[in-house]
């Protein structure tokens, strides 16, 4: 009983404490481990890095492919107006449906001159993890996969 007690004087405190400090700018959200990141432990941490090659695809496009391909991948990016022949837009089904996934991966791994395209279109030579280049892959197919 006496540790119940005590339990429930601890939690009053606690309350107390926190609503006093209400006004304190809150604790800062805890820090995501970058995907693929090597980190020294944490096994929780490895796996996450794994699973999330997706977002880190999402991320690569936004921050890479953007200015060129559009935020949606429709070939209007703020520098496509520049670039002759411009990018296409990734929506249209019946170019999805002309090229494999390996032509898709050789080009965001190696570049356009890799496939007889546009030299405009950038190698990713820093993108060395073959999963990461799949997962952009699978990116680009996703927004086929939408008008
Ligand atoms: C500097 C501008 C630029 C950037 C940055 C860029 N691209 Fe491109 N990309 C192009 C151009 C231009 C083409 C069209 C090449 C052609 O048709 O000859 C192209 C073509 C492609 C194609 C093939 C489309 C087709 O017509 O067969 C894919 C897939 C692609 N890019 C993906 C990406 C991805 C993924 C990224 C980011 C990692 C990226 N690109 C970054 C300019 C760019």
């Amino acid at each position: 009983m006496n540790t119940r007690h005590f339990f429930h004087a601890a939690l009053a405190i606690a309350l107390t404490a926190s609503a006093c400090s209400k006004s304190e700018s809150p604790p800062p959200p805890p820090t995501k481990p970058a995907a693929g990141a090597t980190n020294s432990g944490g096994s929780t941490q490895v796996v996450a890095a794994k699973v999330d090659h997706a977002a880190k695809a999402k991320e690569i496009f936004a921050t890479r492919c953007t200015p060129c391909h559009g935020a949606e991948g429709k070939g209007d990016g703020a520098a496509s107006a520049s670039l002759t022949p411009p990018p296409r837009n990734f929506h249209d089904p019946a170019w999805q449906s002309s090229v494999d996934d390996a032509y898709l991966e050789k080009i965001i791994k190696l570049g356009g001159a890799a496939v007889g395209k546009s030299t405009a279109m950038p190698s990713n030579p820093d993108l060395t993890d073959p999963a990461v280049i799949s997962a952009l892959k699978d990116y680009v197919r996703a927004l086929g996969k939408t008008p």
